[in-house]
């Protein structure tokens, strides 16, 4: 359970069949050539197959990203530049699809809109696959999986994710606004054990300061803040899992399936992995 992200790589076909650019068949047809064989696409370092699909972006030539980069090491900055798992996946899908990478930061919860609203190519953000989001917007097949953790100050009476669900258990839980901990935790423990952030950063400042009980968050970017700030913890047991992916507007399936067929070409030859390896280092 500790183990959060990469692993789950080899399970990715059976995502993709779930999450396909709202067609659930149309991209695993279109990469039926792509069988990895390990050899061909490994050499491919400029555009490849991926990119002879025919698909258009909001800016010609730019594949506009929009991310919340307040939350490492998906997306976070480093001095002016916004670095990270996410943000070096996504020069890699530019580079195959023959486009310039631009991020767009921005609050989580509006990223959604700026996909649909096309101010924005694509969410990536390491945000989360569900049912209510796949009305809204398609996603991509999933490139990592992700849980939901919780954050206590050490020496805190939470000590296990139960105890957040105990009988009269009147915790207060600090989440980020329009993610998934925010949802599940509202209908978990109602919203008014919940209070939302803008961003992760200002979450853990109000466990700090003692204006929540716990933060529910992802477990890599709580790892990040227990790291960063004195006094903190994650919990051993998690509150949720889940598959992280790539959102676009319901009406640009050529693009989603355009980055469909770069992200299985990255996880084929490697890159994906040695990206989140980087990121995350597994000893
Ligand atoms: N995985 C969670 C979700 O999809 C949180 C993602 C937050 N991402 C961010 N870049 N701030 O709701």
């Amino acid at each position: 359970m500790k183990k959060i992200i990469s692993i789950v790589l080899a399970a990715l076909l059976c995502v993709s069949l779930f999450a396909a650019c709202g067609d659930t068949t149309a991209p695993a047809e279109t990469n039926k050539g792509a069988e990895p064989t390990g050899t061909e696409a490994a050499d491919a370092t400029e555009t490849t197959g991926a990119a002879a699909a025919q698909f258009t972006t909001v800016e010609e030539g730019k594949l506009i990203m929009a991310t919340n980069a307040f939350f490492p090491p998906y997306e976070y900055y480093e001095g002016e530049k916004i670095v990270g798992i996410d943000a070096e996946i996504a020069e890699a899908i530019a580079k195959k699809l023959g486009l310039e990478l631009v991020i767009n930061n921005m609050e989580f919860n509006s990223i959604i809109t700026a996909v649909t609203t096309k101010a924005a190519d694509m969410g990536l953000a390491g945000m989360t696959v569900t049912e209510d989001r796949l009305k809204e917007v398609d996603f991509s097949i999933s490139y990592a999986s992700g849980v939901q953790a919780i954050v206590v100050k050490e020496g805190s009476a939470i000590t296990t994710v139960d105890d957040l669900y105990a009988e009269g258990a009147a915790y207060k839980v600090g989440v980020q606004l329009g993610t998934t901990g925010d949802i599940y935790a509202s209908d978990d423990f109602g919203a008014d054990r919940v209070t939302q952030y803008n961003n992760g950063n200002e979450a853990i400042l109000a466990l700090q300061k003692g204006d929540v009980d716990c933060v529910i968050i992802d477990n890599e970017p709580a790892k990040s803040f227990v790291a960063a700030n004195e006094g903190l913890k994650v919990l051993d047991t998690a509150y949720a899992e889940e598959d992280y992916a790539a959102c676009f507007a319901q009406d640009n399936d050529a693009l989603c399936a355009a980055v469909n067929a770069a992200i299985e070409e990255l996880i084929t030859d490697g890159t994906i992995d040695g990206i989140i390896e980087k990121y995350i280092p597994s000893k």
